[in-house]
């Protein structure tokens, strides 16, 4: 039994996430004093607004080594199984920042473009599901790179309020497939394919995959799943009280269980360019 599947769990859980729910940035944002010994109200503010919004906000005073800081806060709350990725480098960490080298550039998080909504890993197998990810702001573009954000439980939770038949449509467990990845001749990625919103087993929590990013993605060919995600990317590009927007300054961080979000693109100053730090885990933020 699941809120997919039970009418009054899936009530239950909707009254409490609704009562819960955050809708402004400030109460979401959370002073670290020492990254290296996160105190235990800071610890349970973070657990709390991962719990209720699924995301966290945190500011932290200058550091002479900012991806020990970032590592240290994120194992204190429990992330330690990071997703060994491509271009991940102490750690766990990947380094966000304008690629100079090709084959990286490839790939959008390392340029200055703009990247739609999708949750982070939605290609991963099953047993490499990112269940949780932080991102750091060591430097600020000089314009642009805003985030933004929304609980992907809220969204499951407004279209199933609005059009229960597309909240449906998007848990059919072939909506979603990503060929696999080949490079010379070696598979590096294999076939992904599966719902947009399921119950991911390990925490028993409503989980949402999927990117915006219509290359190498075949959603299923069948009427209702392409009507719903027309609907979903719709909703999307509308502003609800739960949709977040935000430029992270320097110094300032996000945790999160793998929400929904976007980036606009930027342009960065030449001397000084945009550096965000990215850890994506395999555990949760509970
Ligand atoms: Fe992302």
């Amino acid at each position: 039994m699941s809120i997919l599947s039970n009418l009054d769990e899936y009530k239950r859980w909707r009254d409490n996430k609704l009562a819960n729910a955050n809708t402004k940035i400030g109460p979401c944002l959370i002073e670290i004093s020492n990254p290296f010994g996160l105190t235990h109200s800071e610890k349970d503010r973070v657990r709390l607004l991962c719990q209720q919004n699924n995301f966290a906000l945190f500011n932290i005073e200058q550091q002479d080594n900012y991806s020990q800081a970032i590592i240290a806060i994120n194992k204190q709350l429990g992330l330690i199984d990071y997703d060994p990725h491509l271009y991940v480098q102490e750690q766990g960490l990947a380094h966000i920042t304008q690629s100079v080298k090709k084959d990286q550039a490839e790939f959008i998080p390392y340029t200055d473009k703009a990247i739609g909504w999708h949750t982070d890993g939605y290609y991963n197998a099953i047993e490499q599901r990112i269940r949780a990810f932080s991102l750091f702001c060591v430097t600020p573009a000089n314009h642009g790179g805003e985030n933004q954000w929304i609980d992907q439980q809220m969204v499951y939770l407004q279209l199933r309020e609005s059009n229960p038949d597309v909240a449906k449509a998007l848990t059919h467990t072939q909506a979603m497939s990503i060929p696999e990845h080949i490079v010379n001749g070696v598979v590096r990625r294999k076939t992904s394919i599966g719902a947009i919103f399921f119950i991911d087993e390990s925490s028993s929590q409503l989980y949402m995959r999927y990117t915006q990013r219509k290359k190498n993605i075949k959603f299923l060919d069948a009427q209702e799943v392409k009507r719903a995600i027309a609907i979903l990317d719709a909703h999307l590009n509308t502003t609800t009280e739960y949709h977040f927007s935000h430029t992270m300054t320097a110094n300032q961080g996000m945790l999160c269980n793998n929400i929904l979000h976007k980036r606009s693109g930027f342009i960065d100053n030449p001397i000084n360019p945009r550096l965000v730090l990215r850890g994506r885990y395999f555990n949760r933020l509970n």
